[in-house]
């Protein structure tokens, strides 16, 4: 046999060998594989060229040919095995989820201020036997006003500053006309409260052209003022505290008489006199009265045979005196600075 087929072996083993001692990747390793065993490898041209070989010659050379290539076979299927468990374990490694990494905070939700107030209201009047009821916030002007003793021309329109959609069709200014369509819709006893929303044209500090109101009914025989006082005195002892002082002013409402707004003493100056209350210790925060008879007539009751009281609060104007908020706005412009310390 030919020295310098030897050498073209020993050639062959070498270079293949000091390749793979480099290759440190799969990929790397079966670009070795190909360069010398694949179709047009290195040594795959080698086994071609046998037949070239002086016949003698052949099977020897095939021999120690043949041997070499299951060599180089065995060695690049030992080497791939060893690289994919090294790339495997460094995956582990890397990849590993350090437990006693402090987790990401959940951040909890909660209830809007003005929801937390109104629930507490609904709280404290369905624990005196009141039920809730709800009417629309896009209200007939009958509801609205009309049947509250408020027609067309009254002085008191102008202090509603209504949203209109058209002569008949407005968004409603306070919670009242629920009263007229639960008693239109039933016969006294009536002992209910509407929470809701409410729409007025007006802006500034103390002002939103939407804002919410409590509205409070009681109809029955016999309910006087009397009554009136009793579950506003308790409401007002629950919802702002036992030793609140309270007074009731006379006032006027077209859909009461008499009327009377219930104020409470300063929560800031405790009645000493301050900005807050304009120097006379006293804020108002709700309105009240008994229902006029007009309102009876209107939906069909008797004013001789029943009676009854009615109430509406500002439910801002009951927050903002409980929590010490200056400006209404706040409640609707969702900065989690202020909405957060509730
Ligand atoms: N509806 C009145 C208002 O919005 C409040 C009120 C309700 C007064 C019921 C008396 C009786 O200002």
């Amino acid at each position: 046999m030919s020295n310098s087929f030897e050498e073209t072996l020993r050639f062959i083993r070498e270079s293949a060998q000091r390749e793979l001692a480099q290759a440190d990747t799969e990929q790397k390793v079966s670009q070795i594989r190909v360069a010398y065993l694949g179709r047009k490898g290195k040594l795959t041209q080698l086994l071609r060229g046998l037949r070239e070989l002086p016949p003698g010659q052949r099977p020897r050379a095939g021999e120690l040919a043949n041997a070499l290539k299951a060599e180089l076979e065995k060695q690049i299927e030992r080497l791939l095995v060893r690289l994919r468990e090294e790339a495997k374990q460094r995956t582990l490694t890397e990849e590993k989820i350090d437990i006693t990494l402090p987790g990401t905070p959940l951040v909890r939700g909660r209830l809007h201020p003005i929801t937390q107030v109104m629930d507490q209201i609904v709280d404290i009047f369905t624990k005196m036997g009141f039920r809730v009821a709800e009417g629309p916030q896009v209200e007939l002007d009958y509801y609205n006003f009309e049947a509250l003793n408020i027609p067309r021309d009254h002085p008191a329109r102008d202090m509603h500053d209504t949203f209109y959609f058209s002569e008949e069709v407005l968004l409603r200014t306070h919670t009242s006309p629920v009263q007229i369509r639960v008693m239109e819709s039933q016969r006294p006893p009536i002992q209910i409260i509407a929470p809701g929303v409410v729409y007025r044209r007006d802006s500034d500090i103390s002002h939103t052209p939407m804002f919410h109101q409590v509205e409070g009914l009681m109809v029955d025989e016999g309910i006087s003022f009397v009554h009136l006082k009793g579950v506003l005195t308790s409401f007002v002892q629950q919802m702002f505290g036992e030793k609140t002082r309270l007074r009731f002013r006379p006032s006027f409402f077209p859909f009461t008489e008499p009327s009377a707004e219930v104020d409470i003493g300063c929560v800031i100056c405790k009645g000493k006199g301050c900005r807050v209350c304009g120097g006379t210790g006293w804020l108002e925060i709700l309105g009240s009265g008994m229902v006029d008879p007009e309102v009876f007539k209107t939906v069909g009751y008797d004013p001789e045979e029943v009676t009854g009281f009615a109430f509406g609060m500002g439910i801002e104007r009951i927050a903002m005196l409980k929590y010490g908020i200056n400006d209404i706005r706040l409640f609707f412009t969702n900065d989690m600075r202020f909405l957060e310390q509730f």
